[in-house]
């Protein structure tokens, strides 16, 4: 066991658990953060979607070893607290579009859409459909085509 200490949605956490536990399980299980999904556990299915720093990244293959005290891990209960909003003009899209149907994809699919949406601004430009074709997150129900709206329509509110 080892003491890992980062920040998880605002909050400086300490947590002590042996090195190489993937930084889902720290999330999920020892913190009781649960809106980053378990879907395949090795980087595929992007259902742990969150955002370190900013960026999306998947949990499920990150080692806690691997994460700094300066680093700023958001998850979605954390997303619409960087807005300062009850909840992210992305979060109001996929309410809006009722894009989520079993709803276990849908966390990562939002904070994949915020993490897009925030590069393609970076990169002074629009999002566009090669963009949104870089989406990767699967979804079982096949919800894929009320996403690209929603993110599109999410995107403006941004
Ligand atoms: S559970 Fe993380 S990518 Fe599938
Ligand atoms: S809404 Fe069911 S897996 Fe995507």
């Amino acid at each position: 066991m080892a003491q890992h200490t980062f920040t998880v949605n605002g909050e400086s956490v300490t947590v002590d658990v042996a090195d190489d536990v993937r930084l889902l399980w720290v999330l999920r299980d020892v913190l009781g953060i649960t809106g980053p999904k378990y879907g395949c556990g090795i980087n595929v299915c992007k259902a742990c979607t969150s955002h370190i720093n900013g960026k999306a990244f998947n949990p499920c293959s990150v080692r806690v070893a691997d994460i700094g005290p300066d680093d700023e891990v958001t998850t979605i209960e954390g997303l619409a607290d960087t807005v300062d909003a009850d909840l992210h003009p992305m979060q109001e899209a996929w309410i809006e579009r009722d894009v989520a149907q079993c709803g276990y994809c849908q966390p990562g699919q939002i904070m994949a859409a915020v993490a897009l949406v925030n590069k393609v601004r970076a990169e002074g430009r629009a999002i566009t459909t090669a963009d949104l074709d870089g989406i990767r997150n699967i979804c079982r129900c096949g919800t894929y085509h009320r996403i690209r709206e929603a993110v599109v329509e999410g995107a403006k509110g941004m």
